[in-house]
């Protein structure tokens, strides 16, 4: 899959990036994007929205794939506050069984991936075994 905005993140014009290793940078990153779109004027409930898919998304990059990074950049093209979060963990073999609502290898609610892909405006995986995971979600403005 083509992730148009990858080269913005790579190019360095980041607003903002983060490891992602631990709970508190989840919630650290949780708190970053919920002030981005705040400051850009984004009304509440599309705050704890978008808020909430970057917490899910960052959240299986530490618990499945073994840690990775947060960046926060604003795509040219569309005006979106878009958000990665890649890992060089195991990645994922079958990922329509991994979107799929109630599927987990961790034992637990298995609603991270497909919630948000909902509660995003834009989502976009790049995947696969032995390549690690990288989830790009983006926040129209
Ligand atoms: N970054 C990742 N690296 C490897 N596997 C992942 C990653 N993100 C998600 N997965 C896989 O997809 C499954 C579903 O993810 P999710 O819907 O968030 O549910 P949960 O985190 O509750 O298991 C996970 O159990 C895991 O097997
Ligand atoms: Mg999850």
């Amino acid at each position: 899959m083509r992730l148009h905005s990858s080269s913005v993140a790579e190019r360095g014009r980041d607003l903002l990036r983060l490891p992602l290793k631990t709970n508190r940078d989840v919630v650290a990153a949780r708190q970053a994007v919920a002030r981005e779109l705040k400051a850009r004027g984004a009304r509440p409930i599309r705050v704890t929205r978008f808020a909430t898919a970057v917490s899910e998304i960052a959240r299986n990059t530490v618990l499945h794939g073994g840690g990775g990074s947060f960046a926060v950049f604003l795509d040219p093209a569309s005006g979106y506050l878009m958000v990665e979060c890649r890992d060089a963990g195991e990645g994922i073999a079958d990922l329509d069984r991994a979107m799929t609502d109630g599927y987990s290898t961790g034992g637990s609610m298995g609603r991270g991936l497909g919630g948000a892909k909902r509660l995003a405006d834009r989502f976009e995986i790049e995947t696969g075994p032995g390549k690690g995971t990288r989830v790009i979600l983006g926040a129209r403005l």
